[in-house]
């Protein structure tokens, strides 16, 4: 039975009501869920990300980061980036990790957002080709490490195997679970997932490190001789995996953390990349004033190559939550299931770069390499997506 005087103490008195119309076994597994979990901790979360939430941060010492344009590239130079990527990729240099654990919650739609198809191609599968293709150009298969979370992982692997992988060995595909942590009401209090169970979510994209340090692949990595880990994410449908010019750009310079940009429009509502204190970091659109964020030059794509030692030097450091307000299924408390905002907290991949010493920027064009998915309609949606995909000839 719940202790209601210690659930009171973190402000979850209310889930004894709930207990009370659940049957046994339903009772036992509330218990020892709410056993494991570390109450005061999550009402700090909830007291500081939302009650009390962040002060602006200073960001009066808001510099550009150091970059260059691929734009002002020579052919020549261009040519011999993509000479080396190539050598490197056939060297094993380079690992790819896909994050594919988010919910995807603007998109609406039900199954992992990789399985999201436009014109018969999935998102994954568009992925899965460029794959295929720096095969036939470079004669190695590149290990492909795939990020899902609790609520997408069975259906991504049933989804690759049902498109046998698309063509692509599947001992060089791997998975991994990124964790959860719970969600809370905008009031601070536990809520019931629809199977009458503690609502967790994905624990955000920041999670992947540990994830895959769990999952014993930055070992394997390491046993592997590989250098570089690239990463990206599911849903620009623009994405270049692994382009051997950036792996080329990556291994000459051989910095801690690389990054691929692009221009940012005026007023658009992408993070900026900046430098702070000699960091390399990204920013919020919202967490900087208009003025700042319309004079930084870089966008953050979430396309990067990290050094596979920096990571594992720096994996078992901490990362701070972050909160996202989602719309998200729950049970209200006569048990009926009600979808209302919800506190989400979220890691971020990029906060791990306040541990690197190096940082590199190449700047890129927006329309050949940026398009998100994200939501049904209007701006990043399924009509841009299919546009850009067309107008790139990458679909019909
Ligand atoms: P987004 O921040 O767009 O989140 O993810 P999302 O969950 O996919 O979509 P919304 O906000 O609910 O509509 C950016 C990238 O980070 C991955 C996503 O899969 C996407 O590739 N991600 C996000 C994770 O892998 N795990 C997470 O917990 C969150």
């Amino acid at each position: 039975m719940l202790d209601k005087k210690e659930l009171d103490k973190f402000n979850q008195g209310h889930l004894v009501e709930f207990e009370k119309l659940m049957s046994s076994n339903e009772k036992a597994q509330l218990n020892d869920k709410v056993k494991s979990l570390d109450l005061e901790q999550i009402q700090n979360l909830y007291q500081s990300l939302y009650v009390n939430k962040k002060v602006i941060e200073d960001v009066s010492s808001v510099q550009e980061v150091k970059y260059e344009r691929k734009a002002d590239f020579s052919q020549q130079m261009l040519e011999s980036y993509e000479q080396q990527g190539i050598q490197a990729i056939k060297n094993g240099k380079f690992a790819v990790v896909l994050m594919a654990g988010g919910q995807g919650t603007r998109l609406g739609y039900k199954g992992p957002k990789g399985s999201f198809e436009i014109e018969n191609v999935s998102l994954f599968e568009l992925q899965a080709k460029q794959l295929l293709d720096l095969q036939a150009k470079t004669g190695t298969t590149v290990d492909w490490y795939i990020m899902t979370s609790n609520i997408n992982d069975r259906e991504t692997r049933l989804f690759f195997e049902d498109k046998s992988y698309f063509g692509y060995d599947s001992d060089h595909v791997h998975f991994f679970i990124q964790d959860n942590v719970v969600a809370l009401s905008e009031e601070g209090k536990l809520v019931l997932d629809v199977n009458g169970k503690i609502l967790e979510t994905p624990n955000g994209n920041g999670g992947i490190f540990k994830s895959l340090e769990k999952a014993g692949y930055l070992a394997d990595m390491s046993a592997a001789g590989i250098e570089y880990i690239f990463l990206n994410n599911i849903d620009n449908v623009l994405v270049k995996v692994l382009d051997p010019a950036f792996a080329g750009y990556v291994d000459a310079h051989g910095k801690d953390v690389s990054t691929k940009s692009i221009q940012p429009k005026k007023g658009e509502s992408v993070g900026r990349l900046v430098n702070v204190d000699h960091k390399d970091t990204v920013y919020e659109y919202s967490e900087l004033s208009e003025d700042t964020a319309n004079e930084i030059n870089n966008a953050n794509i979430g396309i990067h190559a990290f050094k596979l030692s920096f990571i594992k030097n720096v994996v078992d450091r901490d990362l701070p939550y972050h909160l996202a307000v989602k719309n998200l299924k729950q049970l209200d408390e006569d048990f009926g299931v009600i979808e209302q905002p919800t506190l989400k907290f979220e890691l971020f991949y990029f906060d791990i770069f306040k541990y690197a010493n190096s940082f590199i920027t190449l700047q890129v064009d927006r329309d050949e390499e940026f398009s998100p998915l994200k939501n049904k309609e209007g701006k990043d949606s399924v009509e841009t997506a299919t546009q850009d995909l067309k107008r790139m000839n990458i679909i019909k």
